[in-house]
């Protein structure tokens, strides 16, 4: 049973470690006795891993040979390495989606650009590619558009308006990772894409990391040259960069969770599937006893043709709150991702005060619930069922 004390983890680290330590263990004291911390065989090596997972097992449709995978500090870093190596200055804006974490619109708002919020669908809680249309104006650079929860965007309509507008287009794969759309993998849509290696993404290292990946050759060059203090040339600088590295020790850890991850993905989307189906028997129960409406708990909707990793198992409950009552009472554990959305946040609260959006509502019902390859999901719909 995977419970620490009387506790369930949201994500089970400890026994993904404990299920692969001996490989950890002898990754991990192989960096630390090679004396090379910082870039090197690991990352180098990783790098191409992360771009030859991008192009298997979705078709021909990935990323192509020309790819490049970046690692960096951070998928933080990664969005700003991204807007900075596309030209992104003071009085552009970007279109972001308003229901997501705050990294995509953070980084365009500390280059001096503006984030401009795009309403999400409220099915899929995607970008809604009408609301970035209706939004597209004579300072719009380019859009962040974010693989939520593990779903890839709707790059089919996304690719095609921002090529018809003349924008640059960045996939925020941060917790996506793993993911497809139709025949292509997650992390090779748009002009650049980005993820996280953040400890609970569904491929995580043991502290922050975060990787670029670009088949523009152009652009990849200056992500590593902003990457590394602006400069190709030891001690010559062509322009003001960051530090952002991977560090050999985290390199080394992905390298061994990449090996697994295929088999993690598998257990993910079916701890996925049983909760679905225990969620569809719930609201058909409730609909045969005449029961609200309003009490219906709906997942997130994945479009016909996607994968999710299920980096969160996000679903919709008009009663959000007795919904968390009867999980805290249950010791079920839970995150709200996301309580208000970017428009609301009070560093962007010039957008504060419109109309309720999708964003508003997904923000007011979603709860999201542990679904990691080393969760029992069995042991928790179980609980679930006594005491919903
Ligand atoms: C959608 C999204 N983008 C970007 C990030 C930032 O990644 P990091 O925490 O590695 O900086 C996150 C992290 O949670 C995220 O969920």
């Amino acid at each position: 049973m995977l419970i620490l004390g009387n506790m369930i983890p949201f994500v089970n680290l400890t026994g993904q470690r404990d299920a692969y330590r001996d490989e950890l263990s002898a990754a991990e004291k192989a960096v630390l006795d090679s004396g090379c911390y910082i870039g090197g065989p690991e990352v180098k090596a990783l790098e191409r891993e992360l771009v030859d997972y991008c192009n298997s097992g979705a078709g021909n449709g990935g990323a192509g040979p020309e790819t490049q995978a970046i690692t960096c500090a951070s998928g933080t870093d990664a969005l700003t390495l991204s807007l900075m190596a596309l030209g992104v200055r003071p009085g552009d804006e970007v279109i972001v989606p308003d229901f997501t974490f705050i990294a995509c619109a953070e980084c365009v708002s500390m280059l001096g650009a503006r984030p401009v919020f795009a309403d999400i669908d409220p099915e899929t809680l995607q970008i809604l590619p009408s609301s970035v249309e209706s939004l597209i104006g004579e300072r719009t650079r380019g859009i962040i558009a974010v693989d939520l929860f593990g779903q890839c965007a709707p790059y089919d309509t996304l690719v095609p308006l921002v090529r018809k507008h003349g924008l640059w287009l960045i996939e925020d794969g941060a917790q996506a990772f793993g993911a497809s759309s139709g025949a292509r993998r997650a992390c090779t849509f748009g002009d650049i894409a980005i993820t996280s290696f953040y400890p609970s993404k569904p491929l995580g290292c043991y502290g922050d990391g975060g990787a670029v990946f670009t088949s523009n050759a152009r652009l990849a060059e200056k992500v590593r040259m902003l990457a590394n203090h602006g400069s190709k040339e030891r001690y010559l600088h062509e322009t003001v960069g960051m530090n952002s590295r991977l560090d050999a020790l985290q390199a080394a850890v992905l390298r061994v969770k990449l090996r697994h991850f295929e088999d993690e993905l598998k257990v993910r989307r079916e701890n996925a599937r049983k909760y679905d189906d225990f969620f569809a028997d719930y609201n058909a129960g409730l609909r045969a006893s005449g029961g609200v409406d309003g009490a219906k708990i709906v997942p997130q909707k994945i479009a016909e043709d996607n994968t999710s990793t299920y980096a969160q198992y996000t679903i919709l409950a008009e009663k959000r709150e007795s919904f968390i009552r009867v999980l805290d009472a249950a010791g079920i554990p839970h995150c709200i991702h996301y309580p208000m959305p970017l428009h609301r946040q009070p560093c962007f609260e010039s957008d504060a005060g419109r109309a309720e959006n999708n964003a508003d509502r997904a923000s007011r019902m979603a709860v999201s619930l542990p679904v990691c390859a080393f969760t029992d999901v069995d042991f928790i719909i179980d609980k679930l069922r006594a005491a919903l």
